[in-house]
């Protein structure tokens, strides 16, 4: 009999969101409104201790006005890794800014704080480091640095939800931070995203920003985006919300069990003082990685990820030519396993059998 695939990711969408979603369809008003202030409000006291939220139609936009309402714009350098998805750098470049590439330290996949400080020069106006894989960036190294040398700090925390360093919740670090809530995120609103803030002047622009520029209809401050997130988006995201500490959880206690049986490969590393929520679990393999995901697939039925194969600063879009050799190590040695909280306890023996016996036979 043929093993069930394990899929990488699996969003979990059940009777309570369908039912969100039925009720702002039959309230007749779609667009953003009560969902939208409720969701903010609530994932601001779930999420980020209480910081302003504001909800936008996609992670992506939210780092774009993000940046804007922080006053980043053209003539502007903006440190980011390479190591991210490309909406990072996609968003700076977007503004009218320039990305500065830097490289990453191996243990997280994250910022490298020395090699950031080399790059920053007169034009610097902020870093935007992401928390990648669901583990927090170097908040104290980079914080002081960005203190020091006078420039802004921004968090990508797209991947992020709940993460925390010595207990305190991703999202309260920077001048703004972005959640994104894509579908195969930790939580899910279908597609959007939240950008959360302490400066009363950042949340005013970023509401602006996302509505054509105003807050009062027709009462046009600046020139703006129809970035907003719908009601029907909100009713899904607001469900979701109510879950994601107990998914986090059970991502947390999936990859402890990862942790304790995977043998001849490199398990993720977690900082003295982080709250990993494993957005990803991602392995180091040194030897074939693209072999292991194979043979996992076609053997053995399981789905694995490379976030991310090609490093940002050389894809055609950006086409740099820094020379970043941790980042390339990462791009050629990392693959993500399933983690997510929908694993049944056999799921996670199996990928652990899977894991070990080709990775003993390729070692
Ligand atoms: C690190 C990172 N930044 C930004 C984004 C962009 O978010 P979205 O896909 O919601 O636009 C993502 C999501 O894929 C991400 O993983």
């Amino acid at each position: 009999m043929s093993l069930d695939f394990i899929p990488a990711a699996k969003p979990i969408i059940g009777d309570e969101e369908r039912a969100a979603v039925d009720a702002v369809l039959a309230s007749g008003m779609l667009a953003q409104g009560k969902q939208v202030a409720e969701f903010e409000t609530e994932f601001s006291s779930v999420l980020v201790d209480g910081r302003a939220a504001v909800a936008v139609n996609s992670g992506t936009s939210g780092l774009h006005l993000g940046l804007l309402a922080a006053g980043v714009g053209p003539g502007d350098e903006v440190i980011v890794p390479s190591f991210t998805f490309a909406a990072t750098g996609n968003a700076v470049a977007l503004t009218g800014a320039t990305p500065v590439f830097a490289d990453i330290e191996l243990d997280h996949y994250t910022l490298d704080t020395d090699h950031v400080a080399s790059l920053i020069t007169e034009k610097t106006k902020g870093i935007m480091p992401v928390h990648l894989y669901g583990h927090p960036f170097d908040v104290e190294g980079l914080g002081k640095l960005a203190a020091e040398r006078g420039i802004d700090l921004y968090e990508d925390a797209a991947q992020a939800h709940g993460a925390s360093f010595n207990d305190k919740l991703v999202g309260s670090f920077g001048t703004f931070a972005m959640f994104s809530l894509y579908p195969t995120k930790n939580m899910t609103s279908g597609e959007g995203g939240m950008v959360t803030t302490s400066d009363a002047a950042v949340e005013h622009k970023l509401r602006l920003l996302r509505n054509q520029g105003m807050e009062k209809q027709y009462e046009n401050e600046i020139v703006g985006f129809n970035a907003r997130m719908t009601d029907l988006h909100a009713a899904i995201g607001r469900v979701q919300l109510t879950k994601v500490l107990g998914w986090t959880a059970q991502r947390r206690q999936n990859a402890a069990f990862l942790d304790a049986n995977l043998e001849n490969v490199g398990t993720p590393a977690v900082k003295a003082g982080a709250g990993h929520v494993y957005h990803q679990y991602t392995i180091r393999v040194s030897e074939d990685r693209d072999g292991l995901a194979k043979a996992l697939r076609d053997e053995y039925n399981i789905g694995t990820g490379v976030y991310y194969p090609v490093p940002n600063h050389r894809l055609p879009s950006f086409n740099r030519t820094e020379d970043l050799p941790n980042t390339e190590t990462a791009a050629k040695e990392v693959l993500s396993l399933p983690v997510h909280p929908s694993l049944s306890q056999d799921d996670l023996e199996r990928i652990v059998a899977a894991v070990n016996a080709v990775a003993k036979a390729g070692a």
